[in-house]
């Protein structure tokens, strides 16, 4: 790495020394201290036995990466050190090498469906979310739950109607397996990605296994029950098909024009008719899309909901809005039109993004940046989000709660206010080219989910506003949410 990039908090040995064990615990306190000491530049956060981590302070460095083409920065690289993909999914990297064909079509497959075709997958997608409302028991009307729990089944159960169809996603053996496996790679991948590279073939796994034995993350107890589901339901795939029928690269498929795309079906098909994947690359895909799908819109549903609970005063005016635009029932076009809604959503994406850095990226070639300095083949480098979304450059008061911030913000005639808008000041969803291609699907689900409960329910947080979204320690980037949060839903009187 260039020697003339700062630390996040200096270069002596024993700064450095406290940089990384305080990385692992508090990496986003570690990452704000570093953004408020280096604003005008930009700074690394040294890692134990690989390169470290460069964060982009200035809009113009970050500017820059954005535009910089994918064969220079990837963000794929980033994905397997992220989740390890080559020590805990076998068979999902070609045998010679590179970034399996399959990746590179699943972002244009997210937006050709779950995008494009959104409005197809609304009537299902509420009839999942009412499904997981009718799992809830009421006792003299009341009926707490854990908030992490409750958004994340939602989401699971709701997600996997689009990844693998109606049936699988009402069987509760699958649903538990998604959201134990999901859990079990962040953790098990975590602590492997500790070990140093060179030790990692011999210990990784057994380090990792160590780690989660025994607990809801036993990744590898999940994935052997989701397996059992995706086998059986490519033999049921396999022997529908027979039609002759090609499927595109935009998610055509074999299903008829109003129906859905099933995204599982889709990649399987693909793979035997087309031939241009393995079964192991659909698997693996699979594996990774329920993360990029599940984990992230149940994290941004989580705080959403512990916000609403813990601030009343926005029930009223954003019921009156659900009221007087879903009563035609879970469309996309009533979901745009809900823009207090949508500004509450943004704010509370804005505030509690799921980690502190955002459009990671690894240079696969030199990037010389305008500042002089060049960044390494193997450098990562990532862009502060948190700190930027809390900043006072793009916002007024910006550690306050302002529900109605966005909308203001539209009513004034400002650009790009949306939830799903991408902006300089707000990158929960990334930038550029691989910016999130499933964040109109993420934001119609907690829409409609919002619209179920505030029709039907009060929501509070015992306690009051006090309850801390995330827990005592974060993980690297990484905010982990508060596990033992409750709130409680109370049936309306109508
Ligand atoms: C609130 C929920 C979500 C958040 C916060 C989120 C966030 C992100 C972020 C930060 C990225 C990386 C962007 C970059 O590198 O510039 C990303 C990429 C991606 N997301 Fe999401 N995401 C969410 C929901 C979803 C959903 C629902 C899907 C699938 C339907 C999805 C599929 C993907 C895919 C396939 C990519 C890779 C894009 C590429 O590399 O070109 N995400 N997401």
């Amino acid at each position: 790495m260039s020697d003339c990039i700062p630390f996040a908090a200096g270069k002596s040995a024993l700064a450095t020394l406290y940089q990384h064990y305080r990385f692992v615990i508090d990496g986003p306190g570690l990452i704000k201290s570093g953004c408020a000491r280096f604003s005008s530049s930009l700074f690394e956060i040294p890692r134990t036995f690989r390169f470290g981590q460069i964060i982009l302070c200035t809009p113009k460095l970050i500017e820059e990466l954005k535009n910089t083409p994918s064969a220079v920065a990837s963000p794929e690289p980033w994905i397997d050190q992220l989740l390890q993909i080559s020590h805990v999914m076998p068979g999902y990297f070609p045998k010679g090498g590179g970034w399996p064909a399959i990746a590179k079509t699943t972002p244009g497959l997210i937006r050709g469906t779950v995008y494009k075709q959104l409005d197809r997958y609304m009537p299902s997608m509420n009839e999942a979310i009412l499904s997981q409302f009718r799992t809830l028991e009421f006792k003299n009307g009341e009926c707490a739950v854990n908030c992490f729990d409750f958004a994340y089944s939602i989401v699971a159960r709701s997600g996997s109607f689009a990844l693998v169809g109606e049936r699988l996603s009402q069987n509760e053996e699958y649903l538990k397996a998604v959201k134990e496996h999901i859990l079990g790679m962040i953790m098990t991948t975590r602590v492997q990605f500790l070990v140093p590279d060179c030790l990692k073939r011999y210990i990784g796994g057994f380090v990792s296994r160590l780690a989660t034995l025994g607990t809801r993350w036993d990744m590898h107890a999940s994935r052997k029950i989701l397996l059992k589901h995706f086998n059986a339901r490519a033999a049921e795939y396999h022997d529908e098909m027979g039609t002759g029928f090609v499927p595109d690269d935009q998610g055509a498929s074999t299903e008829s024009a109003d129906k859905p795309v099933e995204i599982f079906r889709w990649l399987y098909e693909s793979s035997v008719l087309r031939q241009r994947w393995s079964y192991s690359e659909v698997i693996g895909e699979m594996l990774l899309l329920q993360f990029a799908f599940i984990y992230t819109t149940g994290y941004a549903l989580y705080g959403a909901l512990a916000e609403l609970a813990r601030r009343p005063e926005y029930i009223a005016p954003l019921r009156d809005e659900i009221e007087a635009l879903f009563s035609d029932g879970a469309t996309v076009s009533a979901c745009n039109r809900m823009t207090l809604l949508d500004s509450f959503l943004k704010e509370c994406q804005r505030l509690h993004p799921p980690a502190a850095v955002s459009a990671h990226r690894v240079c696969v070639k030199p990037l010389e940046l305008s500042n002089g300095i060049t960044l390494q083949r193997g450098t990562h480098v990532g862009v502060p989000s948190a700190a930027i979304q809390r900043s006072s450059t793009h916002y007024a008061n910006p550690e306050s709660f302002d529900g109605f911030r966005f909308a203001k913000r539209a009513a004034a005639g400002t650009q790009n206010t949306g939830l799903v808008d991408l902006s300089p000041g707000y990158l929960v969803f990334g930038m550029g080219v691989h910016a999130c291609p499933g964040r109109w699907m993420a934001g119609a689900l907690m829409k409609v989910v919002f619209a179920h409960l505030l029709v039907n329910y009060d929501i509070l947080m015992p306690g009051g506003a006090s309850g801390s979204l995330t827990g005592s320690l974060s993980f690297e980037e990484f905010y982990v949410p508060n596990f033992v949060l409750r709130i409680v839903l109370r049936e309306r009187e109508k």
